[in-house]
Parts: C-alpha cells; structure tokens; sequence
C-alpha cells in the first residue's frame, strides 16, 4: 500500500468537493489540502467536511496554499473553467485553462515534485498531456480520468438493459473523454458471454438500441448540464476510484488518459486506453483487440486531440 496519506485537490468546486466528499467518505486520506483561488470558498467547505469526521472517522481537511502540498503523495486537478452550457463541448475549455494548468505545473513542481498528479479538468486528454509537458516529474506519474467516467456510465446502462449488476458488465468506452469516444463492443461482456453473440438474461443484442445506448452514454454530460448546470457526483466517485486503485497498489485495469507511444498505430497524444494503474501510478497498458470500425474511431479520436494539441505546440 503506497503511503499517500496526504492529497492535495486543486480547485474546489462542484467536481473538486464531489472528489473531496468520496475521499472523506471512504477515508482514502488522514489529511486532504483545498486549494482554491476562491480562499474562502476553500475554507468553507474544508470546514463543513470537517465536522463530518465523528461520522466516517479522523481526516484532516484543511484550505490551503501549494507549499502546503508537501509531502503530499497525490494531487487531483480539478481547477479551471467547466462546461457551463450544453452547447459548449469539452475542446471549448482549452484555451481558458491552459493558462491554469502552466501556474499550476510551475508551483506543484516547486512544492510537490514527486506527488502522482490526477488530471480532471477538461479537456482531460489535453490538460494530462499538457501537465506531461509542462511538468518535469516522470509521465507516468501523471494520469488523466479520460474514459474511465464514460465506461462508468455504460457499464451502468448496460447493467439496466440486461438486469445485471453494473459490476458483472466487462465494456469499455475508449479514446477522448469526449465527442469522438468509442464503445468497444467487440469486446463487451457480462458473466463472460460476449454480448453481441449471446442473448443474456433474456436480452437481444439489438443494433439500434445500443446504438441510442451508446449515444446516452456519450452525451450524457449534455444532459446532465441541460438539467443541473454541471457534473460532479460519478466524477468525484472516479477520482475516489482512482485514488483507492493507487493507494493500494490495487493494479486494476482501468481505462484511463495516457500518452499514446504507439498503441493503435497511435503516436504522442494523451486518450484512454486500458491501463494497470498501481501504486507507481501508470504500470503498463492491455491493449484489446479491435475490430476494423473500433480501430478506426480510436485513430480519428487521437486525430481530434491531435489538432488542438499542434495548436498549442504540445
Ligand atoms: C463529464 C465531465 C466530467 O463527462 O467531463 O461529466
């Protein structure tokens, strides 16, 4: 179990205090550091988690400031701007927190040089390969949640479409946390039987249903925003997972932003792939087998990555 007591959050809100509140919860940490440039914001919601304590056990939130991220053993980015309307995707946030993102790599490298960094902000897969560039710490200590919200999100309609338990569901969504995403059916499947050969439950593979599945699955922040004006809850859940797969060298599989050097026929860009995730963060990648159309939107959605990438001479 590696010795990551101490977690530092950058920027707290909606998504950073969902991550906050799973951490607390699920007592991942003895001591959890809110930064915010809103310092009393920070202040306010370290001090609410921290009554909580009688309730989940002792963990110490505290507001703070970068040099109080010493000795930190991971630090999760949530800070910069996030998608506000439905009508603004994810690629939009870039230019406004990419500034964010170069303060941020100056003083965590001052501050915490050795701590794994947890990208969340959007674009994920843009903002985790910034931080690779911009920090000087190994890459593989700096991850991205890319997909892994997006499999959370289809393992949990698959789970409904074939009555199961979403943790009995074997699918992922890889690629850009984003509008160019795929679903790897070709390799999708609960208790074993793969679900585009098999009726399951009493449930068909139904082409046009898990087609419009697949469509709720990708534009389901949308949708969520449409109604609440942000996400935050299965997000912060994500990060809690990451974390807990890390602090315990758990080595699970999880499809998570990492940069490509290769895998797919896919060169220097940051998208999620299956990756073992363990307490030296990155460990290794698997690489599933896809078929013609899986491969090809993998390849178009490092080419939709690549193109604000080029223009950020990343
Ligand atoms: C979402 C945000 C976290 O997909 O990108 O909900």
């Amino acid at each position: 179990m590696m010795d990551i007591q101490k977690i530092g959050i950058i920027g707290t809100g909606y998504v950073g205090m969902a991550a906050a509140f799973a951490i607390f919860q699920q007592q991942l940490a003895t001591e959890l550091v809110l930064i915010d440039k809103n310092v009393s914001r920070a202040e306010g919601e370290a001090l609410d988690l921290m009554h909580g304590q009688p309730l989940v056990g002792r963990c110490t939130v505290r507001a703070g400031d970068f040099e109080d991220l010493e000795g930190a053993g991971l630090v999760i980015i949530c800070a910069g701007v996030s998608q506000s309307s439905p009508d603004e995707n994810r690629l939009d946030l870039l230019k406004r927190n990419i500034s964010v993102f170069e303060m941020i790599a100056r003083e965590l490298d001052r501050y915490a040089p050795n701590a794994l960094l947890l990208i969340a902000s959007n674009p994920v897969d843009i903002l985790t390969q910034a931080m690779q560039c911009l920090s000087a710490r190994p890459r593989q200590l700096i991850i991205g949640t890319g997909t892994y919200l997006d499999t959370s999100r289809f393992r949990t309609l698959l789970a409904q479409y074939y009555d199961v338990s979403p943790n009995s569901v074997h699918a992922y969504i890889l690629g850009e946390h984003g509008d160019s995403e795929i679903a790897v059916w070709s390799s999708a499947a609960i208790g074993g039987l793969p679900v585009q050969e098999n009726t399951i439950n009493g449930r068909e593979f139904d082409v046009e249903k898990m087609d419009t599945l697949f469509c709720r699955v990708k534009n389901a922040a949308y949708d969520i925003i449409a109604s609440k004006g942000h996400t935050n809850w299965a997000i912060g859940l994500v990060i809690a997972g990451i974390l807990r797969t890390i602090r315990d060298d758990q080595r699970r599989i999880l499809p998570v932003s990492v940069r490509l050097e290769g895998e797919y026929g896919i060169e220097n860009v940051c998208l999620s792939i299956p990756t073992i995730v363990g307490s030296q963060g990155i460990e290794n990648h698997i690489l599933p087998d896809l078929n013609e159309d899986e491969l090809k939107g993998l390849r178009l959605s490092a080419q939709t990555l690549l193109e604000p990438l080029e223009a950020l001479n990343l």
